[in-house]
């Protein structure tokens, strides 16, 4: 029988501070504006790749969430076959561009290594999150898929030591890989790395400027702290893809967001990040989750993402902010939103409590909606926590409380490490290649 070699890998999370929303190249996917997120933690949120090959795989497969295999056609690099005969999808390009360098780097290099650029995979991936919980999962997918079929090529080991991917010197970095990660979804670039992660727009043809650099490692600022407050758990209606292009054939705003407001932000945000300085950081995460919300608006038709309860937690994180700074001078909490209702809460941990505490109070939670990990709410379930608010606080800033389980759950989680090499236990395939 021959050889099935096989890696698995987890990739994290991550949730921009300064938004991408727009394309200026489709295929290769390369943004209209340069990006900033931070990497949550995969102990929460993450996705699992195991990927296989072998001389003996008959054809490529993949498994997505235990559902059942999708074939996927693959031109062989060495064969005549043009890459224009079969489908060329987001997913394929990712895989070409990992054997292409497979046989480069290694190959090429070392004629006794094993032939893998020209075999097939089988490749299975899950998210330990419900996709339903409404979080984006392509981010996480695409970066795990990629940093999985590196470590199988022997590209880059994701060496748990180094936050970076760039343990024991790879033959291809996290940063060139955020290359072929984007290709796949754009935001998945930013997963291949822990922490402050920034996606350069770049200005090339070629997109090989437009890629991942970590900023700062998680272990850099390990109070700040995210909670993700779950308002609808339902597909959106318009996918951020179709929507980012519709934005950039018509709204006027864009091109000043892009030209004027973006590159300002990002120095801002990084200096802010570099000085662990939460009131200019929260600030432009806010600001720029609004100017986001803005473009969608300023789309023709229209886009909305935000509902009523996202527009309440606006408003209530506005008011603890507003209280904050009269009697502290500082800011407490910062609120984004992606292309969906839900929101995520960016504060230092020691004001956890507190937040927590006000959204319960507006936002009853069905028992069992927020697992309290980190041990915030002393031991009570969520349901009977009351829900305190802190004094000079206006109660009426968000007209009466909503109903129990309007809010369908609470996810408290810190900020993560980029992708991690997983042993053979966590495998998604059992040794003959095949899920288990
Ligand atoms: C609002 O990365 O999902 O989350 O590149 O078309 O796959 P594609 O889009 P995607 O868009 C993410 C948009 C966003 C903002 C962000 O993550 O920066």
């Amino acid at each position: 029988m021959s050889t099935i070699y096989q890696a698995t890998t987890s990739a994290p999370v991550n949730i921009a501070c300064i938004k991408y929303w727009g394309k200026r190249d489709t295929t290769l996917i390369l943004p209209t504006n340069s990006s900033l997120s931070v990497t949550l933690s995969q102990n929460d949120l993450s996705s699992t790749t195991s990927s296989s090959t072998s001389p003996s795989f008959p054809t490529t497969l993949l498994w997505l969430n235990n559902l059942p295999p999708e074939q996927i056609d693959l031109p062989s690099l060495s064969s005549s076959t043009s890459p224009s005969a079969v489908a060329d999808t987001r997913l394929t390009r990712c895989l070409l561009q990992l054997k292409k360098l497979r046989k480069e780097l290694v190959e090429d290099k070392d004629p006794s290594a094993p032939k893998m650029s020209e075999w097939n995979l089988h490749i299975a991936s899950y998210n330990n999150f419900p996709t339903a919980a409404g979080l984006a999962s392509s981010a996480s997918g695409f970066a795990a898929l990629t940093a999985s079929v590196a470590a199988l090529y022997g590209l880059n080991t994701f060496s748990s030591e180094q936050e970076q991917g760039q343990g024991n010197d790879p033959l291809v970095s996290a940063s060139q890989l955020s290359l072929i990660a984007r290709l796949g979804s754009g935001s998945a670039c930013r997963s291949l790395f822990g922490g402050f992660v920034s996606w350069s727009a770049g200005s090339l043809p070629s997109g090989t400027d437009s890629l991942a650099t970590q900023i700062a490692p998680a272990s850099h600022w390990p109070t700040l702290h995210a909670l993700i407050c779950i308002v609808n758990a339902q597909k959106k209606a318009t996918s951020s893809t179709s929507g980012m292009q519709r934005t950039v054939q018509t709204s006027a705003l864009l091109q000043h967001r892009i030209t004027d407001v973006v590159p300002r932000r990002m120095e801002g945000i990084i200096d802010a990040i570099k000085d662990r300085d939460f009131d200019a950081f929260g600030r432009i995460t806010m600001d720029d989750s609004n100017q986001f919300h803005a473009v969608a608006l300023d789309t023709s038709p229209p886009i909305f993402y935000m509902n009523d309860v996202s527009r309440s937690i606006i408003l209530l994180i506005e008011e603890l902010n507003r209280v904050s700074l009269l009697t502290s001078r500082h800011l407490v909490a910062a609120y984004t939103f992606d292309a969906g209702p839900n929101a995520v809460i960016y504060a230092e941990e020691k004001h956890i409590p507190t937040i927590v505490n006000l959204v319960l109070r507006y936002f009853p939670l069905e028992p069992g909606t927020f697992e309290d990990k980190l041990g915030v709410l002393g031991g009570k379930d969520a349901s009977q926590v009351g829900g305190g608010v802190p004094d000079g606080f206006d109660q009426g800033v968000v007209p009466g409380a909503f109903g129990v389980g309007t809010l369908k759950g609470l996810i408290h989680t810190r900020i993560g490490d980029g992708p991690r090499m997983l042993g053979k236990e966590k495998s998604l395939l059992g040794e003959d290649g095949m899920p288990k």
